[in-house]
């Protein structure tokens, strides 16, 4: 299988292609291949999809091979990263894998169930919770969030952490106005400048509090050509360096105390 120009470069040829993620969504949404008029979404997230599960492909050298790979995708929406985790990823990396999604809206994920009945692929659970009290597995393999919005990239670093997941994957979106405070920092606040800030302090924050939980991250880009403005990736693996760990949480707390709103 041809790995998609937009993959981060060294991805295993295993990792699916746009095409293929499309191919896949559109059997999973019940849109004909050839279909004319064919929505433009399906082509920008199968790309965003494709690039995650090559993300995905670089940590999973030493994946186990004697049982399925525990996948949670979470903050999942109709399911497409962990349809095409266990229907393309995990056989062309000759991998089992049990996949959970976990969506807060109801309709959503039994639509998800849906998508997943429709385009055949067994080995996929949906639920409908909320992140931040929802039923993770013990020591996930992977956890994939694919824009988790606002709080909810938060629950799941909670959640990850907690359940000590192997590896996080995470693209953020919707930095959230009032998350951090950027007036003690001396940073603009407003327009464009304001929005760029808060991202890069939220996610900061983000990548620290998973360094300080004993994860060794890589913030790199989603996709080297951008086909969304949400394109940073945190991409952990638990290492469990205690003096890495020391040395982020000392950083987490002097960010904290400059950028966390009073009384948070
Ligand atoms: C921007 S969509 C992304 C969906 C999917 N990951 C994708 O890339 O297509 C974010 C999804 O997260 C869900 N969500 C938001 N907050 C959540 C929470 N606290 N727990 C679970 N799901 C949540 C929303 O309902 C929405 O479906």
């Amino acid at each position: 299988m041809a790995v998609h120009p937009l993959s981060p470069s060294g991805a295993p040829q295993a990792a699916p292609t746009a095409e293929a993620v499309a191919s896949l969504i559109r059997a999973a949404a019940g849109i004909q291949p050839r279909a004319p008029g064919t929505p433009g979404w399906i082509d920008r997230k199968a790309a965003q999809v494709a690039a995650l599960l090559a993300h995905a492909a670089l940590t999973l050298g030493d994946a186990p091979r004697g049982r399925p790979l525990v996948v949670v995708d979470a903050a999942c929406g109709h399911g497409y990263a962990g349809l095409a985790f266990a229907a393309l990823l995990a056989p062309g990396l000759g991998l089992r894998t049990r996949v959970l999604g976990i969506e807060r809206d109801t309709d959503r994920a039994a639509e998800a169930r849906a998508r997943a009945r429709r385009a055949g692929v067994p080995d996929v659970e949906f639920v409908a919770a909320d992140l931040a009290c929802a039923p993770f597995p013990d020591e996930p393999d992977v956890v994939l969030g694919l824009h988790a919005c606002g709080p909810a990239a938060d629950a799941l670093l909670a959640a990850s952490v907690a359940a000590r997941a192997r590896r996080v994957l995470l693209v953020s979106c919707c930095h959230r106005k009032g998350a951090v405070a950027l007036d003690r920092s001396g940073l603009p606040g407003g327009g464009l400048l304001g929005d760029r800030a808060r991202q890069v302090v939220t996610d900061a924050l983000r990548a620290l509090r998973l360094e300080a939980a004993g994860y060794r991250v890589e913030p790199v880009e989603l996709m080297p050509v951008h086909g969304t403005a949400r394109n940073l990736l945190l991409r952990a693996r638990a290492t469990g360096g205690e003096r890495r760990a020391a040395a982020a949480a000392a950083q987490l707390r002097r960010l904290e105390a400059l950028f966390l709103p009073p009384g948070d």
